[in-house]
């Protein structure tokens, strides 16, 4: 099979690298991919939102199926353009459609979505311009700190969690009639205040079985000690260990089954990822928020355990088999670290030459944001390689990935030497 793959981080250099381990596959293209990428499958400099050149892509590649690794084809419809078009509605797409792509489009959807189908989560209202002023009054009658979310996608900004109620207030204000963060803030969704420890847990699904994937921890913040601004990951580490199978099975039960049942009684045909942000509230879960994609950098944690041939899985997600396909997970850890830009998540330079990478014994080096300069690779984003090794314990896996961290270089390379550090 010729497969394309949608999406340019590490995410998608992970799937690349998996779906070329395939006993199924033919070629691999990436659009638009990274350096990464370059190296084991073909990239093409297509826009992932640009759907007609998509299509051209699909049609001039003899593609027979497609991966999308971010939310943005799919909320903006990927899925459905390829549905509604007669060359293209028979090659199977991973990922969501629309109507489904909504549970991380739309805040508000997706908490109706939890309340509606008895999924834990925080207590929670919607408010807009013209609720404004319930809105304030609503903070009112919470404890701090107080959580406001953008309704729709604003890059990971959107969340907001203020201590002060006037702070607070003021906030809302800014949302809803100043547009702070444009049209994605035009509703808030106001909710109730999770405190726990958090992790992500990941499914496939057909649309009628599904597959719990392994579960992650990512940590967000720049700094040691979870410090810091907000990124899009600075590491993972998967199993979690706190995540056991008492844990995991509530999750199963009360969160996994009644969003993918959910999802059928809706009349939402879903197939692709669904990746469930989780808070473990003394020992009980409570969903934080869904995306539509796998997570990065839980994605290069994940895929690494997975043992079973990644495009049988996705062939029985288009075909609605999932449950007769083989699942193994192996049992050893899998640690990222993740190497960034000086200066992210705030401006940082690019362009800057990596060298050692090659040299890596023992790890996967996904890259994210980089590219080729001729024979040179250079840094193209903020988040620039993720450093994965699989152990038997966490503390080796990230024994390797430091050591072999050590041998690489680039102009203000910076990292977390703490990953793993709550969970030792
Ligand atoms: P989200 O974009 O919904 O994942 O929110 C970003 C981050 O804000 C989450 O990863 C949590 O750390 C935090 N957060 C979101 N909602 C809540 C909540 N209700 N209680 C506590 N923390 C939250
Ligand atoms: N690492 C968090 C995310 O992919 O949204």
């Amino acid at each position: 099979m010729n497969i394309l793959i949608l999406g340019s981080g590490g995410r998608e250099h992970a799937f690349t690298k998996k779906i070329t381990e395939s006993a199924k596959v033919t070629k691999v293209f990436v659009a638009p991919g990274n350096a990464g990428t370059a190296a084991i499958a073909e990239n093409l400099a297509v826009d992932p939102t640009d759907f007609e050149s998509v299509k051209a892509a699909v049609v001039a590649n003899e593609i027979q199926m497609v991966v999308v690794g971010p939310e943005a084809p799919l909320v903006a419809g990927v899925h459905d353009y390829f549905l509604a078009d007669e060359e293209l509605k028979n090659i199977p797409v991973i990922g969501p459609k629309k109507d489904g792509a909504l549970l991380e489009g739309s805040k508000d959807f997706s908490k109706q979505f939890m309340q509606k189908h008895g999924i834990p989560t925080a207590q929670y209202q919607s408010f807009t311009k013209d609720s404004l002023e319930e809105g304030k009054a609503f903070l009112t009658t919470l404890t701090p700190p107080f959580v406001l979310k953008a309704d729709g996608l604003a890059a990971g900004k959107g969340v907001l969690i203020i201590d002060d109620l006037a702070e607070a207030q003021a906030e809302l204000e800014d949302m809803l009639t100043n547009e702070k963060f444009g049209a994605a803030s035009s509703t808030v969704v106001i909710e109730e205040f999770l405190r726990g420890i958090e992790l992500s847990v990941f499914v496939l699904t057909d649309g009628k079985s599904y597959k719990v994937l392994p579960s992650a921890k990512d940590y967000k913040r720049i700094g040691e000690g979870d410090t810091g601004l907000n990124t899009g990951g600075m590491g993972a580490i998967s199993p979690v260990p706190f995540a056991d199978d008492a844990f995991l099975a509530k999750v199963e039960e009360r969160v996994v089954k009644p969003t993918v049942e959910g999802l059928q009684k809706d009349g939402i045909d879903y197939r692709g990822f669904i990746f469930i942000g989780l808070m473990n509230v003394a020992g009980d879960p409570f969903v934080i928020e869904y995306n539509v994609r796998m997570g990065d950098p839980e994605t290069e944690v994940v895929l690494p355990r997975i043992q079973s041939d990644l495009l049988e899985l996705f062939e029985g997600v288009a075909n609605q088999t999932l449950d007769s396909k083989s699942y193994e997970v192996t049992s050893q850890t899998a640690t990222t670290v993740m190497l960034v830009s000086g200066g992210y998540p705030e401006a940082y330079e690019k362009g800057k030459q990596i060298s050692g990478f090659e040299q890596a014994e023992g790890s996967i080096v996904y890259h994210a944001g980089t590219k080729l300069d001729g024979d040179k690779v250079l840094t193209s984003g903020g988040r620039v390689m993720a450093i994965t090794t699989l152990a038997d314990t966490m503390g080796e896996a990230l024994a390797t990935s430091y050591k072999n961290i050590e041998k690489i270089t680039f102009d203000k390379m910076n990292y977390r030497t703490d990953i793993g550090f709550d969970l030792q």
